[in-house]
This record gives C-alpha cells, structure tokens and sequence, in this order.
C-alpha cells in the first residue's frame, strides 16, 4: 500500500512538471507587479503601454530644439546652394579669446592635415602634389586669397556638409570642434597673411619705379 502510494506520488510530480513547462508561450500572470517593476517611469519597464493607455503622449524624446546643457546652438542652415551663400555671414559663436587653439591644432592634424597639410598648404600627403592616392586638389588653407577672403561661416558650412570631393566632418567633429578648427585656420591665416601684406607695399613701390 504505502509503496503503491510511492510511486502514484512521483509519477503524479514527474507529470505536473512535464505538463507545467511545456506548451504554453504565455509568461504566465505576475503576482504583485509593483514589486518586479519599478513605479518610477523607466527606460525599458512596461509602464509606458500603462501611460499610453492613460492618454499621455510621451515619447522618451526631448522637446523639438531642446539643446543639451553645454551644447551649442543648432545649426539651422540647410545643406543647398541658397544655404551655402547664407553661411558666409554666420559668425563663429564660440569666444575666439577662450579657444584651446592647440586642442583645435590637434582636431585639424588628425581630421583635415593628410589632405589640406599639416602646414595648410593644400598639399597633405593624400595628395602629395598629385602623386598621391586622392587626386582631388584640397585647396590651400594659408596664402591663398579663396582661402584668406573665405568667411569662417562658409568654412564652417563646408566642413558640416562637405564640399566638392571633400566629405562631411559632422559625425568625427561636434559643432563646437568644428568652429574650433576654422578659428585655428583662421589664426594661422591672420599669421601668414600678415608678412605678405607688408610685401605687398614695396612690391608696388617697385613697379613704381619701373
Ligand atoms: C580627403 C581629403 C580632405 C580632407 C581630409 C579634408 N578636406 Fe577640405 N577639401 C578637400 C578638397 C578636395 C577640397 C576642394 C573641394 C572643391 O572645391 O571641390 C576641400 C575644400 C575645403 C575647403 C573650402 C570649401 C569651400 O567652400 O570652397 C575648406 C574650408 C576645407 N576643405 C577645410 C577642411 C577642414 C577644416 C578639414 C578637416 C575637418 C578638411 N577640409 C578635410 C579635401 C579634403
């Protein structure tokens, strides 16, 4: 008797748990739900099917043209020949005076030296006077008048979209990088320019002369 009992007993457990964990998809019901999932709206808890059943419209995304704290501005300019030539009067917006121009020095080297040139002369070793692999021209970013007489924003405008063969440098630069390395080709403009301009009075001194 007590073994018949034995065996009804384990064969009744081994059939419950093979009838138990087959078959169903269902995760079954969660008993007391506040307990397993946080009351605190979270990222990837459930309650938001609960908020999008109360009404609420809520999206996980900030409000349109929210800025993050300590980012700049938006750049609203589109990417079109009516944009290009509206860029040229957008000011670079960062305090030039508070610029880490070595900071920027570093970006220019790393993203724009091995075509525009470590010394900006639009001869990178990607080019290499036309021997190198990119055959198309970067133009001189120093002692060149497109270069000199290029307002920062059109730089800017370039470097966000790209130009020409040269492609955008939005995704390896932030907006804030981006200025950055148009004040340094501007400072290393203010320096060369400089010395040519003072050349520039002699030399029509002596084709007075002639
Ligand atoms: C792969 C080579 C390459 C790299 C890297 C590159 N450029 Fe250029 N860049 C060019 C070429 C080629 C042109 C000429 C485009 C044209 O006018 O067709 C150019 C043009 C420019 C111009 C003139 C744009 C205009 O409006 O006429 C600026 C300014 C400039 N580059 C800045 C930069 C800066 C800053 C970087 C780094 C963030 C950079 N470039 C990286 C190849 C490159």
């Amino acid at each position: 008797m007590k073994k018949l009992f034995v065996i009804t007993f384990c064969t009744l457990a081994v059939a419950i748990t093979i009838v138990s964990c087959g078959g169903s998809d269902k995760p079954g019901r969660s008993y007391m739900p506040d307990m397993s999932y946080s009351v605190a709206y979270e990222t990837y808890a459930p309650s938001d099917e609960r908020l999008k059943a109360s009404g609420a419209t809520y999206n996980h995304q900030p409000v349109k043209g929210s800025i993050a704290r300590g980012d700049a501005f938006p750049y609203t300019i589109p990417k079109s020949d009516s944009g290009y030539a509206r860029a040229a009067f957008v000011k670079n917006p960062l305090n030039i005076d508070s610029i880490n121009l070595k900071e920027a020095e570093r970006l220019y080297l790393i993203n724009c030296g091995i075509c525009h040139g470590a010394k900006l002369d639009g001869d990178g070793p990607l080019y290499k006077g036309g021997e190198g692999p990119f055959t198309a021209k970067p133009i001189p970013l120093v002692n060149d008048e497109k270069a000199n007489n290029m307002t920062d924003g059109t730089m800017f405008y370039s470097v966000t979209y790209g130009k020409g063969q040269m492609g955008s440098y939005a995704s390896q630069l932030n907006t804030k990088q981006r200025w950055e390395v148009v004040a340094y080709i501007k400072s290393k403009q203010a320096k060369k320019v400089a010395p040519a301009a003072a050349t520039g009075a002699p030399a029509a001194d002596t084709t007075a002369a002639k």
